[in-house]
């Protein structure tokens, strides 16, 4: 039996790099920064840099940072592959305010990578956010819906399997650890039968995550100077994001349905 960290194997090499994927997230980035103006973006949680590209392949000034070295390797090569020699470098989002040496129009943490830290932390993010954006600049976080997930708790997901042919069939469970103080990890587990027989099974996981919910975002951004401008639903850029369900397309309306999320405040002052 192995057992890894998910941000030291290659299981986010190629998160949203497919030409699908990048098009889509082109079209979003598009819609969701028009009117704005902005020019450099920094996203502080940017792994492998599959979700981040679009926004250089739109001619946004992009650079990026992450406490992974193995996804910033990732990340580089994802960059230059597509043509573009950007700035990358470790950092932790919780200490913003002394890790960036430059101002930004526009910083973000894409991926669900927010709730990685409690509410003390996403404070501390937004307070080092506010210090390094330019007057008016913009903070852009995409999640999961973790209201929605606290309401059900899940505690084991069936993906779809990893391989499926005569040979091998390799199926992929996502189990759900949720812990006293409502925390959780994710151990992604993988079990392979090879003709007909079982081969193997490992398990992957994922550093703890803080459930962070819209109302404990929202005041913390108002603490520290910002308002939210728009919500978005994007349940449809997050294959991962749970079942679709029913929606009328107004964001508080549909909130409880929805699955993954973004939000783009603006810096008042
Ligand atoms: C789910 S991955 C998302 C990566 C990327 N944004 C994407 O969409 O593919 C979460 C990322 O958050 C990073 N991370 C976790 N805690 C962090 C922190 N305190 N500071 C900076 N990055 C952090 C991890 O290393 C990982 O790359």
């Amino acid at each position: 039996m192995a057992v890894i960290s998910i941000y030291d194997t290659s299981a986010l090499y190629n998160q949203n790099m497919s030409d699908r994927q990048q098009q889509r997230l082109m079209e979003f980035y598009e819609e969701a920064f028009h009117g704005y103006d902005v020019d450099s973006i920094h996203d502080c949680s940017i792994g492998a840099g599959g979700t981040t590209l679009p926004l250089a392949r739109l001619g946004y000034r992009v650079s990026g940072s992450d406490v992974s070295d193995n996804l910033l390797a990732k990340a580089r090569d994802n960059f230059a592959g597509a043509g573009y020699d950007i700035d990358l470098f470790s950092a932790d989002f919780t200490r913003l305010g002394e890790a960036l040496k430059d101002t930004y129009d526009c910083l973000m943490s894409t991926g669900n990578s927010l709730p990685h830290v409690d509410e003390e932390g996403v404070s501390d993010f937004v307070r080092g956010a506010a210090a390094r954006l330019n007057p008016g600049g913009l903070l852009y976080v995409d999640m999961r819906n973790w209201d929605r997930l606290l309401l059900e708790k899940p505690i084991f997901t069936a993906r779809d399997p990893l391989v499926m042919t005569a040979e091998e069939h390799r199926s992929l469970y996502q189990i759900w650890n949720w812990n006293g103080d409502s925390s959780v990890e994710f151990v992604f587990v993988t079990s392979t039968d090879r003709n007909g027989r079982h081969e193997k099974t490992s398990f992957t996981y994922a550093p703890t995550y803080y459930p962070l919910r819209f109302k404990d975002y929202e005041a913390i951004l108002h603490r520290h100077g910002f308002a939210v401008r728009r919500c978005f639903d994007i349940d449809h850029l997050w294959t991962l994001a749970p079942d679709v369900r029913e929606k009328c397309g107004e964001f508080a309306a549909d909130f409880a349905n929805i699955g993954w999320y973004a939000v783009l405040a603006q810096r008042l002052n």
